[in-house]
């Protein structure tokens, strides 16, 4: 018995546990892939009338770290692909990026995790930067330590889902063999450091490239029959919470039970070119607002229901610098000037005053900026 203690004080002494605190709610991606962006100062007031408090960015522009000192609006910075090389093979450039990029800002902004890389794993032929990504996350992660920031600042790397070989059914959800061998250190990591496992997950994608066989209403989280999944009897009535579920139980079939999974991108396209089915405002407008309402109540998956899931919605704005189809410009929840593509039916922080306007079926909640209204609604003039 007291050797099984002694094993496990010393296990619990070798993690150095993240301990920071992540609020829930959702959160999203502040893309800067455009050159008609509002100022980085004005962008915190527009996360506020949508009742979000945490954002993902993809840099460390200390104009957009500067704007958010002071409020409560938590921050993922990035650290580009670019640096991976880098800073894999050079503590001390790791640290000194951090005490240039990071420790400058804290604590009053809100940084509680690096982004290190973003979906460096490709379905593609291998990349020589497989090889960095895991070092490049140590030498972050030590020079954290070294500065003592390591209990507020987290690091992790976001995926693209395609490094899953399957996802279907969720139970049976796993890795590409290929890609063990860089997933599984890395799980590793996590459970040493305790942070989260972060992916990138788009039903669209799904949905526009079978249309036929994948239910509109499934991905939009919109009511459907649901799926079962024969092993475990658990109901999917959404893409999103089956892919989650994928991801749980491949990093389970690896061995791993302690690790927490966020959706780092989730998002769906208001215009597209005319092969990219799906791609309407209509649709976009469901599935953001579904999924914020659900994400609002704090609801979870089927095989953690109590436990909510933190989501970063892509994107912000519309971004008309980025490459691709015509989707890739067409994310956004806001156009750059700061209308709204579509009503997000966004509830105030104040507890709302609920009235039954005259007309029929409108319950409309009051608050200081106007009425909105939380009918969910097919179209939005
Ligand atoms: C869809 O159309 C775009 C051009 O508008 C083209 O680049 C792309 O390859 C097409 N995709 C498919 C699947 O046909
Ligand atoms: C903002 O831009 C959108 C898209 O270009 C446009 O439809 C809308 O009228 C603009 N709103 C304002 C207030 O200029």
């Amino acid at each position: 018995m007291a050797a099984i203690y002694s094993t496990l004080l010393f296990l619990l002494t070798l993690s150095e546990s993240f301990v920071g605190i992540f609020s829930n709610g959702v959160g999203v991606n502040y893309g800067r892939n455009a050159n008609n962006l509002p100022p980085p100062s004005q962008v915190p007031n527009l996360l506020k009338s949508l009742t979000i408090n945490r954002v993902k960015v993809y840099d460390s522009n200390p104009e957009v770290l500067q704007a958010f000192a002071g409020t409560d609006i938590e921050l993922i910075v990035g650290l580009g692909n670019e640096y991976l090389q880098t800073m894999s093979s050079d503590p001390q450039q790791a640290q000194t990026w951090i005490q240039q990029n990071i420790q400058p800002y804290l604590p009053q902004t809100k940084i509680t995790c690096i982004n290190v890389g973003n979906e460096v794993l490709k379905d593609d032929s291998k990349s020589a930067l497989y090889e960095y990504l895991l070092p490049a996350m140590k030498t972050m992660h030590a020079g954290l330590v070294n500065l003592g920031l390591n209990k507020q600042v987290c690091v992790t790397t976001a995926h693209s889902l395609k490094i899953l070989a399957s996802s279907s059914p969720p139970s049976q959800g796993v890795f590409r063999e290929d890609m063990v061998q860089y997933i599984n250190p890395i799980l590793e990591f996590h459970t040493q450091v305790h942070s989260p496992f972060f992916i990138n997950a788009y039903p669209y994608f799904a949905y526009e490239s079978d249309p036929n066989n994948v239910r509109l209403e499934y991905a939009l989280f919109e009511p459907n029959e649901g799926v079962v999944d024969p092993n475990t009897k658990l109901k999917y009535d959404n893409m999103l919470y089956a892919q989650i579920d994928a991801v749980y139980s491949a990093i389970k079939a690896l061995g791993f039970t302690d690790i927490e999974v966020k959706i780092s991108e989730t998002g769906w396209p208001s215009t597209g070119d005319e092969n990219e089915t799906g791609a309407t405002v209509q649709n976009a407008g469901l599935y953001n607002r579904n999924l914020m309402q659900r994400m609002q109540h704090g609801q979870g998956t089927p095989t953690r229901p109590s436990q909510p899931i933190d989501i970063y919605i892509f994107a912000l704005f519309n971004e008309d610098m980025k490459d691709g189809l015509t989707s890739e410009r067409n994310f956004g929840l806001y156009y750059p000037n700061g209308t709204l593509v579509y009503n997000l039916g966004v509830q105030s922080y104040a507890p709302p005053r609920i009235e039954y306007s005259s007309s029929h079926k409108n319950v409309r909640t009051f608050f200081s900026f106007g009425f909105v209204d939380l009918t969910p609604c097919l179209r939005d003039e």
